[in-house]
């Protein structure tokens, strides 16, 4: 059973003075994040691989007036864990401080009997969902546990908590993601100012839900904008004492 927050109200002031880490913030669901904890005070760090998508969020940030944002590109596919260091010690020079990462880039790969599935592929899927952010969250540790409040969301999805045919790596690394997940929430708990949970968004109007359904309406699905409620809770303080659990953005299809 997993809990949605889908009709949490957050506070306007929810996320003020907080330093929040959001991947693929270019686009989709990272976008809309992005833009809805920074209208929430937060300053958010804008992690992706395309420049002008992150420019666009950074622009649409500045001109609403809110907390100054800044932007990282990184590229899950060719980042090293000296790349994840680097990027550790910029943010503790610049910022001082992380109270949040949502890992949210995510790849879809292909939707294909595995007996099909090209081992490249398998590999780079890997590589942007599972095994970068692992690296990277490794690096971010220290800047997370000198946080009083921190929050940690990962990306999850249906296929990560039900294996389903044709999904291949896609399917897998959303199953790592949920083991990750409690690995090491489990390690953390001592410290009771580290959360670590998982949150699948359900089925959302983005470029990525286009390609594995292309037959689909898009008007039938939520827009990452009406799922937020959840991300708000999760990244907030209203989440607390909530850790190694797993989240839905929506409600369960009746
Ligand atoms: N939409 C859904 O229905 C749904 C359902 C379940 C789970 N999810 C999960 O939700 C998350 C967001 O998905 P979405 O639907 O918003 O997809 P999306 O619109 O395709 O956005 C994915 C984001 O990840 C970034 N990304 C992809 N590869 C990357 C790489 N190598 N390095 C850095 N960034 C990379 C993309 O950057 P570019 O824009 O530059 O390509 C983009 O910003 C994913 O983890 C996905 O698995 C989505």
């Amino acid at each position: 059973m997993t809990i949605c927050k889908i009709d949490y109200q957050a506070p306007a002031d929810l996320l003020a003075g907080r330093v929040i880490l959001v991947t693929g913030a270019g686009d989709g669901i990272g976008r809309a994040a992005a833009l809805s904890y920074a209208r929430h005070g937060a300053t958010v760090i804008l992690l992706g691989r395309t420049i002008a998508k992150l420019e666009a969020v950074y622009d649409a940030i500045e001109a609403e007036g809110l907390p100054q944002p800044a932007i990282f590109p990184l590229n899950f596919e060719g980042a090293t864990v000296k790349d994840f260091h680097d990027m550790a010690e910029t943010l503790d020079k610049e910022f001082g401080r992380l109270d949040g990462i949502l890992h949210n880039a995510g790849l879809l790969g292909r939707i294909t009997p595995f007996a099909q599935y090209n081992p490249e592929l398998w590999e780079q899927v890997m590589q942007v969902n599972i095994n970068g952010p692992i690296w990277m969250t490794q690096a971010l540790l220290p800047l997370l546990e000198a946080s009083p409040d921190a929050s940690v969301i990962f990306t999850s999805s249906s296929v990560g908590r039900r294996g389903r045919a044709y999904w291949g790596a896609y399917s897998v690394s959303k199953f790592a993601t949920e083991g990750f997940m409690e690995v090491l929430a489990d390690e953390v708990e001592h410290l009771g100012t580290l959360r670590i949970n998982s949150l699948n968004p359900g089925g959302t109007r983005t470029a990525m839900r286009k390609s594995a359904y292309p037959a689909e309406d898009p008007e039938a699905l939520r827009t990452p904008e009406e799922i937020m409620p959840t991300y708000l809770w999760l990244m907030g303080p209203d989440s607390q004492g909530h850790s190694g659990e797993r989240f839905d953005a929506q409600p369960p299809k009746q």
